[in-house]
């Protein structure tokens, strides 16, 4: 489907998530637009502008037009996203994202969304999977909304580690145990009403649930909320602008070399709305 609104052409990646924008870098940093995109943003999961020559300044400025605080995560609103320790220390953390995830689910407020543009890509690999989570949520048969509804799921670094690095040392697992766990629901209901699934690789264990029936559970809901209806691929271009929802979709990155040299900047809206 293309939607044309005032000075900018939707379209539609996928039936139910990703839309491309194209429009203007003028009127991306006028903000004149921000309104559509800012419900484009919440209707379709994920967007991306492709084509414009946008720098540093240009994406925190964009950013800002949202309506958001932009969180000071990185130099002046810009954090690098590589695998590259040099680049990012963070960067065994990082490859965390190569599993499906949302951002900041041990934090009180999650990013409400992220901005991460295309600086350098790998040869192989590196494509950013999304899904949409308020979808799979509606899809779901009634059984299943009525059997999770008042579920809580405990949220760890140390969970999402053991994907990365299985056969975590003693001294390893005491270091991920530092950042303290956080309970979720497994159900959001957003201040809009709209319900979305919360799980992913920080997802450790729902509370009061056998430990064998917890992992099943998350699990299944996971492969649910991950079925290709639900998902959109994004194949970077250099200097792509992409969007996605962090409180409606789950992401990951296809696994890419260490030593590729892919490095995406990255722009955080703050979160809106309180996860308890
Ligand atoms: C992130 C993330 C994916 C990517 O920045 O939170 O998961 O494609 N990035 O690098
Ligand atoms: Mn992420």
């Amino acid at each position: 489907m293309t939607v044309f609104s005032d000075q900018l052409e939707i379209i539609d990646q996928t039936p139910r998530i990703g839309s491309e924008i194209r429009t203007d870098l003028e009127t991306l940093l006028r903000g004149s637009a921000a309104e559509t995109i800012r419900a484009t943003l919440e209707r379709r999961g994920v967007i991306f502008f492709r084509g414009l020559t946008i720098g540093d300044e240009q994406q925190v400025a964009i950013a800002r037009t949202l309506g958001n605080t932009v969180e000071s995560e990185g130099e002046e609103g810009i954090y690098k996203i590589s695998l590259d320790q040099g680049v990012n220390q963070r960067a065994q953390y990082l490859k965390g994202s190569m599993y499906w995830h949302f951002d900041g689910s041990l934090q009180p407020y999650p990013n409400l969304a992220a901005v991460l543009r295309a600086v350098k890509l790998s040869d192989t690999g590196g494509q950013t999977e999304f899904c949409n989570t308020y979808a799979a949520y509606e899809d779901l048969p009634q059984s299943d909304k009525d059997a999770i509804a008042d579920l809580r799921v405990v949220h760890s670094a140390e969970r999402s580690q053991y994907y990365v690095s299985p056969e975590m040392s003693f001294e390893e697992i005491t270091f991920w145990q530092q950042s303290p766990t956080k309970v979720c629901p497994l159900v959001w209901t957003h201040r809009s009403g709209r319900k979305s699934l919360l799980a992913g690789a920080t997802a450790d264990y729902v509370v009061g649930l056998p430990v064998e029936k917890s992992r099943a559970l998350l699990a299944r809901l996971r492969d649910w909320a991950t079925q290709p209806g639900y998902v959109y691929r994004h194949d970077w271009q250099p200097g792509d602008l992409l969007i996605w929802s962090n409180t409606g979709t789950m992401h990951r990155v296809l696994p890419y070399p260490e030593d590729s040299g892919r490095l995406m900047h990255r722009t955080i809206l703050a979160g809106e709305e309180a996860l308890t």
